[in-house]
């Protein structure tokens, strides 16, 4: 069975570098993982990894290649799809990327999607996914901004099954921000100087420092996400 994952969230709230090592996590826990940067206007999945991809998501996009030709190996052995910055806005790609997220069905068990931080964008992708993590920093902004966006996204019926709270300060209150976002919050990821030094040398925190608090957090969430399977 295969399972699509989205995970959202505001613009900077730590989206890509989440699902990259999320997808390295489950990779490293024996499944199999493609992971897709559906962000096609904000790419950084290839910016975060070490690779020279031949091939991106825009020319499937563009009608160049078929969706399964676009598959590149991250250096840790997972499958990933990587995508470049397009130009211009242009709804007639989401709808072609959807049905490109459907069409992996049974190929893999998990496609994790890094996903837009945009509603129109997002909306036009999401009726594939099985669940979603919605990523969110813990300053009051960013709160209030992602109560905002949790309650949009709701209302179309995806299933946000919680929250990650990333580049989490030390005297941040976890229940209060549960209350505030009526949301479980599934893990906390600390704000880690570390993480950004491991994103700057395009290596996987999980892989570079296994037993920092943020790959045990990550792990956690890989550990939660299997479980739900079951
Ligand atoms: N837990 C964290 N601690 C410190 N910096 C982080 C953390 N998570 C992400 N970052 C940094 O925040 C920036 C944005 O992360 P990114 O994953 O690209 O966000 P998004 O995809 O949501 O726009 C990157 O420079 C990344 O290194
Ligand atoms: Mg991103």
């Amino acid at each position: 069975m295969t399972r699509i994952i989205h995970i959202s969230g505001n613009s900077g709230s730590g989206k890509s570098v989440l699902a990259l090592n999320l997808g390295i996590a489950l990779s490293q826990k024996g499944r199999e993982v493609i992971l897709v940067d559906g962000n096609i206007y904000s790419a950084d999945i290839a910016n975060y990894s070490d690779i020279s991809p031949e091939v991106f998501l825009n020319e499937f996009l563009d009608g160049e290649k078929d969706i399964e030709e676009t598959i590149v190996f991250h250096p840790s052995g997972m499958k990933m799809i990587l995508s470049m910055a397009e130009k211009a806005y242009t709804p007639e790609k989401h709808e072609k990327l959807n049905k490109a997220l459907l069409s992996l069905t049974g190929k893999t068990e998990f496609v994790l999607v890094d996903s837009f931080s945009h509603s129109p964008a997002l909306f036009s992708v999401i009726d594939n996914a099985d669940e979603m993590i919605f990523v969110t920093n813990d300053d009051f902004p960013s709160i209030l901004k992602s109560k905002e966006f949790i309650k949009k996204i709701e209302s179309k019926g995806t299933n946000i099954v919680g929250v990650v709270l990333n580049k989490k300060r030390k005297n941040s209150n976890k229940k209060h921000i549960e209350a505030i976002l009526e949301k479980r919050v599934l893990v906390e990821i600390p704000y880690d100087k570390n993480l950004i030094d491991t994103v700057n040398m395009k290596q996987p925190i999980s892989l570079v420092y296994p037993k920092s608090e943020t790959s045990k957090a990550i792990t956690e969430l890989a550990k939660i996400i299997d479980i739900w399977e079951r």
